[in-house]
C-alpha cells in the first residue's frame, strides 16, 4: 500500500514536471534559436542550420555552408507572413550555384580589376572568376566555405556567431584574417549584421551580404514593381566588365535616381550605356552621409503585401543588382523558378576595385587594426 502510494506520488510528479516543461516554451514566446542538420556538403562535411525566431514570429533560418541566409519570414500589411528571400533547398544546389544567393561575400565583396592590385609596393594576383577580373573573394569565396557557429540569446535577440580564419594566399590574398559575423534577429523585426576582423599582415577587406529579397515573397514574381529610395546622389559609373572608371557622377536626370521613391523597373530598360553595361542595375552607389555611424541608405517598398525594407549601414556604398543574371537555370525552394528580376540586392560595401582607385575611401585594414562594420535590414509594414 505505501509503495503505491510513493508510486503514485512519483507519477504525478513526473506528469506535472513533464507537463511544465512541454507547455513553458509554447506559452512564453521568447526570442530563441533552434538548430538542425542541414545535408551534407561535398566532401561529406556536415552543414547545420540555425532558426532565429522572434517573440512576434519572425524567422530568420542560417546555415553554417556560406553563412548563407536561406529563409527569412517577415509580416505583411495582414500580418501574414512570407519567406522574402531566394534560396535552394539543398547544400548541393548551393554548391552549384555561382549567384552568391543569401551568402557572406569577402574577403573582397564586388570586384577587382584584373585580379591585381599592390599594397606596400607588393602586386598581389588573385584568383578570376569574372572574365579577367575578380569578383566576391575568387571562386572559392566566404560563400563557398564552412563557418564555425555560436549561438545565443540576449537582450538584443537572437544571434548567430559566425567565425571563418582566412588563411594567408587564400584565393591570392595576403595575411591570415580572422573573420566574425554576427547576425541577430532583433525584436523589431530587424536582421543585423555585425562584421570584424583582424589580420595579421596588412591586407585588404570589404565584406557584405548577398540575400535576394523579394518583398511579395520569395518565387512570386519578379521585383520590377517594388519601390526604392536610395539616398544616394551619385553612382561609380563602369566599363563594359562592371569595373569603375573612377567617376562618381551624379544621378540627376539619369535612370540611376533614386533619390525619390521609384519602381525599379520603371527605366530598368532604358536607353543608357550603363543600363546596358549591367543588363540593368548593378551598380556601387554612393551614400549621401555625412559621417560614419549607422545610417538609413534605403527603403524599398512593394505595394502588394505592403511589406517595407529598410537598410540601415555604416558603409560608404551600396551594390544596388536587380537580379539580372538569373535565368531560369536554377530551380529555387519549393521548385520555384528564379527568372530574370525575381530577386534584387542591396549589397553594403565599400566601392568596387578600391585598392586600385587612390581616390575611393580605403579597404586596406593595417595588421593588427579591428575592421568592424554594420548593416540592418529591417522589416515594417504599411
Ligand atoms: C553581384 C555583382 C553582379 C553579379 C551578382 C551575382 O551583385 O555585382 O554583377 O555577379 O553579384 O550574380
Amino acid at each position: 500500500m505505501k509503495t503505491d502510494v510513493g508510486f503514485r506520488a512519483i507519477i504525478f510528479f513526473f506528469s506535472f514536471t513533464m507537463l511544465i516543461l512541454g507547455a513553458a516554451p509554447m506559452a512564453i514566446a521568447k526570442p530563441h534559436v533552434e538548430k538542425a542538420a542541414f545535408g551534407k556538403a561535398s566532401g561529406n562535411r556536415p552543414v547545420e542550420i540555425y532558426t532565429l525566431t522572434n517573440t512576434s514570429g519572425a524567422e530568420v533560418r542560417i546555415m553554417t555552408y556560406g553563412g548563407t541566409v536561406v529563409s527569412l519570414r517577415v509580416p505583411d500589411r495582414n500580418g501574414k507572413f512570407a519567406d522574402v528571400v531566394l534560396g535552394f533547398d539543398s547544400v548541393a544546389d548551393y554548391e552549384k550555384s555561382t549567384s552568391y544567393i543569401g551568402a557572406l561575400i569577402g574577403r573582397y565583396g564586388n570586384r577587382i580589376a584584373l585580379g591585381r592590385f599592390t599594397l606596400n609596393g607588393t602586386e598581389y594576383r588573385l584568383a578570376t572568376n569574372n572574365g579577367v577580373n575578380h569578383l566576391h573573394g575568387g571562386p572559392k569565396g566566404y560563400d563557398k566555405v564552412i563557418w564555425k557557429a555560436r549561438p545565443s540569446v540576449d537582450q538584443n535577440g537572437a544571434n548567430l556567431e559566425l567565425s571563418y580564419i582566412s588563411r594567408d594566399g587564400e584565393e591570392g590574398y595576403p595575411g591570415n584574417l580572422k573573420v566574425t559575423v554576427i547576425y541577430t534577429l532583433t525584436e523589431q523585426n530587424e536582421l543585423k549584421i555585425v562584421y570584424t576582423a583582424t589580420a595579421d599582415r596588412d591586407t585588404i577587406v570589404n565584406l557584405t551580404h548577398h540575400s535576394y529579397f523579394n518583398l511579395a515573397g520569395a518565387g512570386y514574381g519578379d521585383i520590377l514593381r517594388h519601390e526604392l529610395k536610395l539616398n544616394a546622389s551619385r553612382f561609380t559609373p563602369t566599363d563594359a566588365g562592371s569595373i569603375p572608371t573612377g567617376e562618381l557622377r551624379s544621378v540627376k536626370g539619369t535612370p540611376f535616381d533614386f533619390t525619390t521613391p521609384t519602381a525599379i523597373g520603371k527605366r530598368i530598360a532604358a536607353d543608357d550605356e550603363q543600363i546596358r553595361f549591367g543588363k540593368g542595375y548593378d551598380h556601387n552607389f554612393v551614400l549621401d552621409r555625412s559621417d560614419d555611424g549607422i545610417w538609413l541608405a534605403a527603403t524599398v517598398y512593394e505595394p502588394t503585401s505592403g511589406r517595407v525594407m529598410d537598410v540601415l549601414t555604416t558603409e560608404p556604398g551600396m551594390q544596388f543588382y536587380s537580379g539580372n543574371f538569373l535565368d531560369g537555370s536554377v530551380s529555387g525552394k519549393s521548385g520555384q523558378m528564379y527568372l530574370k528580376n525575381s530577386g534584387f540586392c542591396l549589397e553594403s560595401q565599400h566601392f568596387p576595385d578600391s585598392p586600385n582607385q587612390p581616390k575611393f575611401p580605403s579597404t586596406t585594414l593595417k595588421k593588427g587594426q579591428k575592421y568592424s562594420t554594420t548593416t540592418i535590414y529591417r522589416f515594417s509594414a504599411r
